[in-house]
């Protein structure tokens, strides 16, 4: 077996990473959720740990091995999510949030499967706004705390990202290009730019950990 050299340049380094879609439970047996595999926050998550971080994996539900050597916390719904992430937040140097956050959870959960016999015609779901994860921690950023955040838009993806980065007070947000091939949801690839308030470096089409591994190396550089 050989092993891919790679620096251990993240020592002593506490990263926690989100990734994954949630789940907004409507009744016993349904949900809502998005498109998300999770493969691009497992793919940090993993390269943090070869390079010697301690990482934390916060993960909705995936299709995905759960990576070695990392503290893997499993969570459903939104609100799971910004539990297990603001406890953890304060001891963390970067947090990076890669999850495809619910927007939206049903106003009110059924206790019991909802029958289509007891509906007349259309059938709504009141919905209400979650808490937002990311603007909590940008609000609540700990001195000297690095915070990346993830975008997806289709239209004014670099001037709606980086409004993102101002608003939620983050380091960097990286693009994700959902209109070229071979970004975006369930592929092994990813097309991201990297947003910082002064720069903007557009990756080409790469695997999630050359992605990865370019994201965290960029991370670095903030901290010195
Ligand atoms: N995010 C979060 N908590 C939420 C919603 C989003 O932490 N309740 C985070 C995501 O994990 C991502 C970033 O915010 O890192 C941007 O998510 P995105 O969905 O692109 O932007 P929103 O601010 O939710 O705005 P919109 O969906 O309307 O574009
Ligand atoms: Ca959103």
């Amino acid at each position: 077996i050989y092993e891919i050299a790679l620096p251990k340049d993240m020592e002593g380094i506490n990263l926690l990473v989100t990734a994954g879609p949630t789940r907004e439970a409507i009744d016993p047996v349904r949900y809502i959720t998005n498109h998300s595999s999770g493969k691009m926050g497992y793919a940090i998550a993993i390269a943090a740990a070869q390079r010697g971080a301690n990482v934390t994996l916060v993960s909705g539900k995936t299709n995905l091995e759960v990576p070695s050597h990392i503290d893997f916390v499993s969570i459903n719904s939104a609100k799971d999510m910004y539990e297990a992430v603001t406890q953890r937040s304060n001891a963390q140097d970067i947090i990076i949030k890669a999850a495809a956050v619910a927007d939206y959870t049903p106003a009110a959960y059924a206790d019991d499967k909802i029958k289509k016999s007891a509906q007349n015609g259309d059938f709504k779901i009141p919905l209400k706004p979650t808490d937002d994860i990311l603007a909590y921690l940008g609000k609540n950023k700990k001195k000297g705390q690095l915070l990346c955040g993830f975008s997806m838009e289709t239209k004014d993806l670099l001037k709606n990202s980086r409004k993102k980065l101002e608003k939620k007070n983050l380091d960097m947000i990286c693009a994700n290009n959902l209109k070229v091939e071979g970004a975006g949801f369930e592929v092994d690839t990813n097309v991201l730019t990297l947003i910082t308030d002064s720069d903007e470096k557009e990756l080409g089409i790469m695997s999630k950990a050359d992605a990865a591994n370019i994201l965290l190396s960029e991370l670095l550089k903030m901290r010195s």
